[in-house]
């Protein structure tokens, strides 16, 4: 497999989403208007060849640990790990070199109910990144008649490790390069979210209601509406939301956890997922600068990103989510982008 491989998946409605074997990158992702009208849902760029240079995370896979670990530290077993601290303070969706700069290995799958389906597979070796044991992952892309796009992530390590995998596309429902999201509702089927720690930048395993704050979606509101208030979390997430939202009833099975629609095209997205959060962040710190799609500068909130996962932080916060796989032990995560 070479960086620029890319595979495509498409159904009878127009759907197609497409991939690089370079971080398992989501380069585009077609979806109908209720007009049939179709647009490319997914900020990026023009070529292959620029998305697997360009920004590290535009629809990537994330690992070993995506979000973040306090000061790049945990503890497992009674013994202290440092990982790669690669944003401020804390280490970011698996470290410098994490699974979104790998070349993932990519053959396509049979799965029942699927028009289509790829399996993309890495092992990481023991100690990469300085994660602790070999972890084998593996991933299916599927698509299905019904406009479902689904990520399985599937791990096994040989050595007690941590693990949190996640998909990083930002969505803009208008289609790439038409500005920003302010105007997309949102709902989330969450009633809490995680805060940011002042001190760490992170979360330090508070977790608030959202009534009465900007992180309520708990009934339809405006992206805008949210990112425009005057708050402390606001600015913490870098002036906007960045943001774990606990999702009611998260964490079991697999569940409606956020609803995104653009009023322009109709365009309507869900998300369903067995993790307990979804990291909801609003591209704060695009200024333009990065050129995308379209040759069109990518301006803050040109996109958000919707991230099922545990919580951030949760190796070093005992009442979050448990981080840590064994050997034996597989992990799942299931992550639904349905296009209505
Ligand atoms: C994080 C942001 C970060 C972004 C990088 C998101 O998952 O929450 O803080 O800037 O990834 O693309």
């Amino acid at each position: 497999m070479k960086a620029t491989d890319n595979f495509t998946l498409k159904n009878n409605n127009g759907v197609e989403v497409t991939f690089t074997a370079h971080g398992g990158r989501l380069v585009s992702i077609k979806a109908p208007a209720p007009n049939g009208e179709i647009a490319d849902v997914v900020i990026g760029y023009d070529t292959i060849e620029e998305s697997v240079v360009g920004d590290l995370y535009f629809g990537a896979l994330c690992g070993r640990f995506a979000n973040r670990v306090s000061k790049g530290q945990f503890e497992l077993d009674g013994t202290s790990y440092q990982l790669d601290v690669n944003n401020g303070p804390n280490h970011l969706h698996g470290g410098f070199d994490g699974f979104h700069n790998k070349i993932w290995n990519v053959e396509p799958t049979n799965k029942a109910g699927a028009v289509a389906a790829f399996k993309l597979t890495i092992t990481s070796a023991d100690g990469d990144q300085k994660y602790p044991g070999e972890l084998n992952v593996s991933v299916i892309y599927s698509l299905t008649a019904d406009n479902q796009f689904v990520i399985e992530y599937e791990a096994e390590t040989s050595k007690p490790t941590i693990i949190n995998l996640t998909s990083h596309p930002y969505f803009n429902l208008k289609g790439a390069g038409n500005g920003d999201v302010c105007e997309h509702e949102l709902q989330l089927m969450a009633s809490r979210y995680t805060t940011i720690d002042p001190e760490l930048g992170t979360c330090g395993g508070e977790i608030a209601n959202v009534a009465g704050t900007p992180m309520d979606f708990t009934a339809v509101k405006t992206i805008g509406k949210a990112v425009n208030e005057n708050n402390q979390q606001l600015q913490l997430g870098g002036g906007g939301i960045d943001h774990n939202f606990v999702i009611d009833n998260g964490g079991k099975g697999v569940v409606l956890a956020a609803r995104l629609r653009d009023p322009e095209s109709g365009r309507v997205m869900e998300v369903y997922t067995d993790q307990p959060g979804v990291q909801i962040y609003t591209g704060n710190h695009f200024d333009g600068s990065t050129i995308g799609k379209g040759q069109k500068g990518i301006v803050k909130f040109g996109g958000v990103a919707l991230e099922t996962q545990i919580f951030p932080n949760s190796p070093n916060v005992e009442h979050f989510p448990n981080a840590v796989l064994r050997p034996g032990e597989k992990y799942t995560h299931t992550c639904i982008y349905k296009f209505i």
